[in-house]
């Protein structure tokens, strides 16, 4: 196989969910709505300015409203739950995304269950997670929800599959694995105190890599064949590339999709919010 085909290419498939996106926005245009994003950045992190930053841009390419909403790093609990609780108010606002992480004095656990879950297009509420886990999803959180899409828009089959996730975060590497499983995966977690980590991995068919340590997965971890989804901060190397079948590149496979099932989710929140 040349190197293009085993390219899982994220770019490519989070461009034709944007594409999906704008349409059905157009449609709702023609009743007078316009979906709205309100994102909410404590502090001035360059990386997270980033994420925020093409968040709206992302919007207004679609045909999406979205504001940001900056507060300083000294700001308290009691004022970003005010802001929350006057955009769970705002009819105008569908979705809220309150940019991680926040500053140490804050409680996000507190943050983030104040969300109205009807407007939680992170899928961070636990009313949300909950939904997820028992596999009636309402909004799904944006990282493994593009993942699945991808995989599946990619012909990747799972049902049956050994699927290993290396990594188990609220945010990706737990509903990962719950998605996985809701497609009938055989599915194993591992973590930084997984033993013989690479004896587990070696056994995936289809290998995600969502710990956020860099170099935790090399040549040794990848079975020959497998597939092989990097969400991103490992750069999984040119030697395991050579052992995958399908592999997605980094930039260009995760990160795209992430932010267009931001836009899939604050879609789906408009129209679920009006009954549409
Ligand atoms: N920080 C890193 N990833 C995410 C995400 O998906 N959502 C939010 N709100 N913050 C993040």
């Amino acid at each position: 196989m040349s190197d293009d085909q085993r390219i899982l290419d994220g770019s490519r498939v989070a461009a034709a969910i944007r594409a999906e996106v704008a349409a059905a926005v157009a449609e709702l245009a023609a009743r007078a709505v316009v979906p709205r994003l309100d994102a909410v950045l404590v502090g001035g992190d360059p990386a997270s300015e980033v994420y925020v930053g093409s968040k709206a841009r992302t919007s207004a390419e679609l045909g999406m409203r979205s504001e940001t909403h900056r507060l300083p790093a000294a700001t308290r609990q009691d004022e970003l739950e005010a802001l929350v609780d006057r955009l769970n108010a705002d009819p105008e606002v569908d979705g809220i995304l309150v940019q991680l992480p926040l500053p140490r004095q804050l409680d996000t656990a507190a943050i983030l269950r104040r969300v109205d879950p009807a407007k939680d297009v992170d899928g961070f509420h636990p009313m949300n997670v909950g939904l997820l886990q028992q596999n009636r999803p309402a909004l799904r959180p944006c990282t493994p929800a593009g993942i699945m899409e991808l995989l599946e828009r990619e012909g990747i089959a799972l049902a049956g599959r050994r699927a290993v996730v290396v990594g188990r975060s609220d945010i990706v590497g737990k509903p990962m694995a719950v998605m996985l499983l809701h497609a009938h995966a055989t599915v194993t977690i591992c973590h930084s105190r997984t033993r013989d980590l690479a004896a587990v991995t070696r056994e995936a068919e289809v290998l995600i890599a969502a710990a956020g340590v860099c170099a935790l997965i090399g040549p040794e971890h990848v079975a020959e064949g497998a597939v092989v989804v990097d969400v991103g901060m490992h750069r999984v190397g040119d030697r395991e590339t050579a052992k995958a079948s399908r592999i997605t590149p980094v930039p260009g496979g995760v990160g795209p999709l992430t932010i267009a099932m931001l836009m899939a989710n604050t879609l789906a929140a408009a129209k679920a919010r009006r009954d549409l």
